[in-house]
């Protein structure tokens, strides 16, 4: 029958062009190709063997990242052991598909093992601790992981501008004791440096345990493009004007660091996307790649994690500004997202399940409104 013929040719075109499951012709990794853009995740290995999830992630990421299991819990479980299983699982599923693998994360005040949180170590200890795990862990991906991101999250969030008390910078710290105890021996009298002179030092000694472990992972992969990421410094406020400082500071002396990581993690619908792209703007300025490191959108969700349908514009509205304020500055080289689809991510668990469906693809793989968002800005983009 002719008709039916004619029905299946049309069908099959429509769905061939995309319009059957809301994806057209071209994929993110394909529409980021144009402008060069890294278009990346982070992954869960135990998803792997998901046919879904695995065929999402190679088809439109060029990068990604492990969400969890290079954190130090994971990889580092026991003073004496370190366990790369899962973190090579990821690793060789992106060598297998020609993506790019960023490294999360080295120093942070998270997800740290009850061996080295209630260990009770001296400061060099400490530091001798640190200094192993880094060049071990950096050491087994050398040449595999491009880029790290050394040290997360290290600013306060309640003291505007100031570092975070952690295991690392005071609890006993790496270092900072023996700076602080230094300085305060100092002959002052008639050869006192101004007082400039004076606030300039005692900022680097601030974050001078941060110094040390850039310069310990550059020594473990002198290739590897070492990054600062944190969380709610997208926009200029206290917090970036301090990391500002310390980066330009950084730059200046040679402390070997690559670029900053904007988490990107967004709550209540709104961005303040003038902000962002002057605060990208600023730091790429300095000569530093800035990468949006854990993009999502959360938004308030039905006790079955349903969204309101009218809020999934909104979300991608978000994603379309803040992608186009990244490939608006030409040292903006990656977005990332925090997962890919609404079936795993953190944002459940985090909000105690009020919020969700932040990601670019639903439960079920298919794309939202935001992920066609983001394909256009990747495709038509300035650069
Ligand atoms: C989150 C992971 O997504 C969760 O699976 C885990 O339980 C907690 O950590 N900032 C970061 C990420 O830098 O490492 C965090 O990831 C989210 C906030």
């Amino acid at each position: 029958m002719k008709w039916r013929a004619l029905v299946f040719v049309l069908a099959t075109t429509a769905f061939c062009l995309g319009f059957g499951d809301g994806v057209r012709d071209q994929s993110l990794r394909e529409a980021a190709r144009a402008s060069g853009m890294l278009i990346g995740t982070a992954v869960r290995p135990a998803q792997l063997s998901e046919a879904a999830y695995a065929s999402t992630l190679a088809r439109e990421f060029n990068m990604l990242e492990p969400e969890d299991v290079l954190k130090w819990e994971t990889v580092h479980p026991e003073p004496q052991t370190f366990d790369f299983s899962q973190g090579d699982e990821i690793v060789d599923f992106a060598t297998g598909h020609g993506m790019k693998i960023r490294g999360h994360t080295l120093v942070w005040h998270q997800q740290n093992p009850k061996w080295l949180t209630e260990g009770k170590y001296t400061s060099s200890e400490l530091a001798q601790i640190l200094e192993k795990h880094i060049k071990t862990v950096v050491g087994h991906y050398r040449g595999k992981i491009f880029a790290w991101d050394v040290v997360n999250e290290a600013f306060d969030e309640v003291r505007p501008g100031r570092l975070r008390s952690t295991i690392w910078r005071d609890q006993p710290g790496i270092g900072l004791a023996g700076n602080e105890v230094a300085s305060s021996h100092e002959p002052r009298a008639s050869s006192a440096p101004a007082r400039s002179e004076l606030e300039a030092r005692s900022s680097q000694q601030s974050y001078s345990y941060i110094e040390r472990c850039y310069r310990w992972v550059h020594e473990a992969d002198p290739q590897a493009l070492l990054f600062y990421n944190e969380a709610g410094a997208e926009v200029v406020n206290p917090k970036s004007d301090a990391i500002y400082a310390m980066v330009r500071d950084f730059r200046q002396r040679g402390v070997p660091i690559d670029g900053v990581g904007f988490q990107m993690h967004i709550e209540n619908l709104r961005a303040d996307v003038a902000s962002i792209s002057a605060n990208i703007k600023r730091f790429t300025a300095l000569g530093v790649q800035v990468q949006i490191t854990e993009m999502d959108v959360a938004l308030p969700v039905d006790p079955n994690g349903n969204p309101r349908p009218e809020d999934l514009q909104q979300q991608a509205d978000i994603y379309r500004e803040v992608a186009n304020a990244c490939l608006s500055h030409p040292g903006c080289t990656a977005i990332q997202t925090w997962g890919f689809t609404d079936k795993y991510s953190w944002i459940g668990s985090h909000s105690k399940h009020t919020q969700g469906a932040a990601l670019l693809f639903d439960r079920s793989y298919a794309a939202k409104p935001a992920y066609a968002a983001l394909r256009d800005v990747l495709t038509t983009g300035r650069r």
